[in-house]
């Protein structure tokens, strides 16, 4: 048994991406009794699985967080098997090696796991039926995880931004509205942007509350719009209003299919 004194040991897997810099940003040093371990792919690289296992035989965590995922949608609609490594094989790797050392995963997938054309939000229990590639790669790691393992969470999230780090929509369309005259966007699809701070609350809420409760969760921002919608509010809170003219609409075809309604419905 754990002693009550002992910090809690969490490794952040994939620790260079949007997510993994805003939980370190967040957390790295906190007074909560949490002590993180952020691995970057350079470091740790999930589809090692030998690499995996010696070490979190090696190091004891109570948690691993993977944030580690191959997330270029088109790319992977070109070269599948480069996201099926990651998002699927590399998942089974960790999940393997969680169970083996008693590890609590708790890995972020998506709302790409889902077709798009329900009318109401997905719950949890909702079908998957991925329409492109990212989600086929994506809906199978969950299934390695939910063959191999008992104690894990799986929580899916949408529309993943963070102000300030990686290469995400808000992003580049700040970068866009600076130079850019005119700035086309679609208005096609509708979904939940989600904050990567709110997504870190909510990762560290089920480990501070110690939840047991394990499964499918789903967890975005809860304000529905649609890609245009987002674009507007972006310009808006950064004073661009003036600076670009937004335009409804495509002025690049994508590869890749997209959902064409992906809200998630959150139950926190
Ligand atoms: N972005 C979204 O809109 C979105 C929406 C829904 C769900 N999600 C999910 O949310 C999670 C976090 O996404 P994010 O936006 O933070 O992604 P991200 O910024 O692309 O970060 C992913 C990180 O994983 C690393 N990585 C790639 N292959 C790896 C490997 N083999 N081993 C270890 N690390 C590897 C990447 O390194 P390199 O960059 O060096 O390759 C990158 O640092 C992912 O599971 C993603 O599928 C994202």
């Amino acid at each position: 048994m754990k002693d009550e004194q002992q910090p809690t040991t969490i490794l952040v897997t994939g620790a260079n991406g949007q997510l993994g810099q805003t939980i370190s940003e967040l957390y790295a040093k906190n007074n909560l009794g949490l002590e993180f371990t952020f691995v970057s792919k350079e470091k740790f690289d999930i589809t090692n699985e030998d690499a995996i296992l010696t070490y979190f035989r090696n190091n004891k965590f109570d948690y691993c967080i993977n944030c580690a995922a191959y997330t270029n949608v088109e790319q992977a609609e070109k070269i599948p098997k480069i996201a099926f490594k990651v998002n699927a094989e590399g998942v089974k790797w960790l999940a393997k090696a969680c169970k083996q050392t008693n590890t609590i995963l708790i890995h972020i997938s998506t709302d790409y796991v889902f077709d798009g054309e329900k009318k109401e939000p997905y719950t949890p229990s909702d079908v998957p039926n991925p329409i492109n590639e990212y989600g086929k790669s994506k809906l199978l790691g969950e299934q390695y995880i939910q063959e191999i393992m008992d104690n894990y969470f799986i929580v899916r999230t949408s529309w993943l931004y963070s102000k300030k780090y990686g290469k995400n929509f808000y992003r580049t369309i700040l970068e866009k509205a600076k130079k850019e005259d005119e700035l086309f966007v679609t208005d096609e699809q509708l979904g939940c942007p989600t904050d990567t701070v709110n997504l870190s609350k909510y990762i560290l809420g089920l480990i501070k509350e110690k939840k047991t409760n394990f499964g499918i969760y789903h967890f975005s921002d809860e304000k529905v719009m649609t890609w245009y919608d987002f674009a507007e509010q972006i310009l808006l809170e950064n004073h661009l209003k003036n600076m670009t003219k937004l335009v409804k609409g495509n002025n690049y075809s994508t590869f890749a299919k997209r959902p064409k309604s992906s809200v998630l419905k959150t139950h926190n």
